[in-house]
């Protein structure tokens, strides 16, 4: 994958603005508000009744701080996701049966929420900078499952 200056520094100037602790519990809890058939992966998450107890589940809050910190290490990799990601690739494939078709949906979900942090500095360039590192990082979890 080559990046041109402009799509490193969206990318960096996306993640050194947005708050973490917001995105990923926003992102992870609208994925399985949206996309109900996600929450199968999570039966030890206790209650995912309804948005509502989605939305305030601790361990569904702490998960999607976790998730976010795995983009953070693709950030950190920009020019090597596919390795920096082959051991979350083969949990996800091998260990946790994820259908490979959710990353999409999730990274979905991250694009409305950080849009809606972002708002104005989101633009057309900005989204195509942030749907190419998507597109890489869902490529490089799909990687092990070929
Ligand atoms: C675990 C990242 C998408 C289901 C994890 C972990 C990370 C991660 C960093 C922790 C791994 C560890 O403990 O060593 C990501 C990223 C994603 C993504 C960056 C895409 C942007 C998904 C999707 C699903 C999913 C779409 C299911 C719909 C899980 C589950 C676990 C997990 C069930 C284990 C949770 C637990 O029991 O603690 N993921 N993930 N992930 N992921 Fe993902």
């Amino acid at each position: 994958v080559k990046w041109t200056d402009f799509e490193r520094a969206a990318i960096q100037d996306i993640f050194s603005k947005i708050d973490y602790d917001v995105v990923g519990p926003a992102a992870l809890s609208r994925c399985l508000v949206v996309y109900p058939w996600t929450q199968r992966y999570f039966s030890g998450f206790g209650n995912l009744y309804n948005a509502a107890a989605i939305k305030s589940n601790p361990k569904v809050a702490a998960h999607g701080r976790v998730v976010l910190q795995g983009l953070v290490q693709a950030v950190s990799n920009m020019d090597n996701i596919k390795a920096a990601f082959a051991d979350l690739s083969v949990l996800h494939s091998e260990k946790l049966h994820v259908d490979p078709g959710n990353f999409k949906l999730l990274g979905d979900c991250l694009t409305i929420v950080i849009a809606s942090q972002l708002g104005k500095d989101f633009t057309a360039e900005v989204q195509q900078a942030f749907q190419k590192f998507l597109n890489v990082v869902v490529a490089s979890l799909q990687k092990q499952y070929y």
